[in-house]
């Protein structure tokens, strides 16, 4: 199983972590000033139950799948080039995390909260305005290579642990911690940075309404596993401006 992207837990943390991830769901924060946050460890299929196999992702694909809640989107994509490793970021209110990196045989899969930390914007079904723009891809404000939030243009850096790199987002995406095991199956383990998920949940009411029955169903953590689909096929319109 790898563990690259493992933090240096404080030992009591690690012992717990290694044990029982699912039983741990409180915010913690390693020795190293990580913000760090286990959850359900989730494994990832397609459709028809079949596990998403690491090694057969399309490169620059946007990869939609819900995590570390049942109402939460991500995104994971499989890069050109390898994740940078050991990134120090920052927080709005200052807390320091450092990113290890991608998975994958090259270290080139990512995932991160696909949840704006600006203004929450995020991928409906409808349409999306948040997503990976590939290395050959423009936009008005920006090359290609990296996530951009089209509400408003803000830019993530998906090789630097979701760093923000232009617009008005005060703080970097919060990074989904995948693991690949030895038969190449990708699962979803824990998140990294900081999250929006309750201003999230406070401000969709109608959308988890029509999505998932209601906003109670869509605060239910994942568990087990977790669908994912091509963001073509997730959203009816991609918005690129
Ligand atoms: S909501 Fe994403 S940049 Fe404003």
């Amino acid at each position: 199983m790898e563990r690259r992207n493992f933090l240096r837990l404080s030992a009591t943390s690690a012992m717990a972590v290694a044990i029982a991830p699912s039983l741990i769901t409180q915010r913690l924060y390693a020795e190293d000033g990580s913000l760090f946050q286990p959850f359900e460890k989730v494994q990832l299929k397609d459709a028809e139950g079949n596990p998403i196999k690491a090694s057969a992702l399309a490169v620059e694909e946007n990869y939609v799948f819900n995590y570390p809640y049942v109402g939460t989107p991500a995104i994971m994509v499989n890069l050109t080039s390898p994740a940078e490793k050991d990134i120090e970021l920052t927080a709005e209110d200052g807390t320091k995390y450092i990113y290890r990196g991608g998975v994958g045989a090259k270290g080139t899969i990512v995932a991160y909260s696909a949840i704006c930390p600006h203004q929450l914007t995020h991928p409906q079904p409808e349409m999306s305005m948040f997503h990976y723009i590939d290395e050959k891809g423009t936009t008005k404000a920006y090359s290609g290579g990296a996530f951009v939030c089209m509400s408003h243009l803000s830019r993530f850096e998906p090789k630097q642990g979701g760093k923000v790199v232009g617009g008005p987002a005060t703080q970097g995406l919060a990074s989904i911690i995948l693991e690949v095991d030895a038969e190449d199956n990708i699962w979803a383990v824990a998140v990294l940075g900081p999250v929006k998920f309750q201003d999230y949940f406070d401000a969709f009411k109608d959308e988890f309404k029509k999505f998932y029955g209601n906003r109670r169903k869509a605060k239910k953590l994942t568990k087990e596993e977790t669908k994912v689909q091509t963001l073509k096929n997730f959203s009816a319109d991609i918005i690129r401006l």
